[in-house]
């Protein structure tokens, strides 16, 4: 008996500690406010990511950081984690989930597992140019989807676009759907990309972003798709000598924070938490197409990667060899939703 009454005390106390433990990686909104002590510590966001902070998202994650800290006058911190420092693509979701960061702004793919209709961006040639993904985005589908996310414990904040994806590769000049036959690529998530390129005759691997670079070196996967700014940061021209601007894609990001955290923060600092976030996001936005652009040119004048431009004519066959893609795909993703972004303008 006196065992039977030890061990719940100390089942008592362990979960005591661990809710402790938990409230403390919690940033700290609720813990300032009850406890006497701690009352004038600011409140901190961590924000975790996977790219350099030369890109249009590590940027803006600094840039978040700095009208944070000035607009809250330093009673919120924000302390930002780049190039998968803290957490890979599958741990920063679940670190999140688990309050150990307070904010992440993952590639809209990696959230297929939350809700397979992110995939959109993962259609095809699915949106016209930068300024109707944009639209879509900002408008009331777009907005919907931020919201489909409620229910799991996160918030949607913002869609930050970075941009369209190009393919690269390690063998050959990728002109024509037939010139992927036999290749293996590397794909971030989801059951799109792994049908888009089995379409196109071609194999493919889910790689976390931050063990890309060592995967394609080693011959793991022969080629992968991304932005311009995100081939040019990584190095990937020093084991990926062949780039077509293929623009047949999207990598955008969504910022989410943990929903308990951002409910239990003050509504005065929420409030000014948010106006930052509004402002970092105009930043990120204008930031993102200059870097692609700045990052093409630079790979296209290095003399290390031979660069192929699709023409209207390549750009057809692609679209016709990926039409499977949609039969298998239009349902999951919904009809309406594709319509909407095939139509947005
Ligand atoms: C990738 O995995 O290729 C990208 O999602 C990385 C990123 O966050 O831009």
């Amino acid at each position: 008996m006196f065992q039977g009454v030890w061990r719940k005390t100390l089942v008592a106390a362990l979960t005591g500690a661990l809710a402790l433990s938990l409230a403390g990686c919690g940033g700290g909104a609720k813990q300032g406010a009850q406890n006497g002590e701690k009352k004038d510590e600011p409140v901190v966001i961590k924000f975790s990511h996977v790219v350099a902070e030369t890109t249009p998202k590590g940027q803006a994650a600094l840039k978040f950081k700095e009208l944070v800290e000035q607009k809250t006058g330093g009673k919120v911190k924000v302390e930002v984690y780049p190039s998968s420092q803290l957490y890979g693509d599958k741990e920063e979701l679940e670190a999140l989930v688990a309050n150990n960061v307070q904010m992440i702004a993952p590639s809209v793919t990696k959230l297929v597992g939350l809700n397979p209709s992110f995939q959109i961006v993962d259609m095809p040639f699915v949106f016209k140019n930068e300024e109707a993904t944009l639209k879509f985005y900002d408008g009331p589908a777009g907005q919907k989807l931020l919201t489909s996310l409620d229910g799991k414990g996160l918030l949607g904040l913002a869609w930050w676009p970075n941009g369209a994806k190009h393919f690269t590769n390690s063998k050959k000049p990728l002109k024509a759907p037939a010139d992927f036959a036999g290749l293996k690529f590397r794909t971030q998530s989801g059951g799109v990309l792994d049908a888009q390129f089995k379409a196109l005759g071609a194999g493919s691997q889910t790689i976390p972003f931050g063990e890309v670079y060592p995967a394609l070196q080693n011959g793991t996967v022969d080629g992968q798709e991304n932005t311009f700014n995100n081939i040019d940061t990584q190095k990937y021209s020093e084991v990926q000598k062949y780039l077509t601007v293929s623009n047949h894609g999207r990598l955008d990001y969504v910022v989410l924070t943990n929903k308990s955290f951002w409910d239990g923060l003050p509504e005065a600092l929420r409030t000014e938490v948010k106006a930052a976030l509004d402002e970092a996001t105009k930043y990120e936005r204008e930031l993102s197409t200059k870097l692609n652009q700045e990052s093409f040119e630079k790979m296209k004048n290095s003399g290390k990667v031979e660069v192929y431009q699709l023409t209207d004519t390549d750009r057809e066959a692609f679209v016709k060899a990926m039409e499977p893609v949609y039969k298998q795909y239009e349902e999951k993703i919904g009809k309406e939703l594709l319509e909407t972004a095939r139509n947005a303008q």
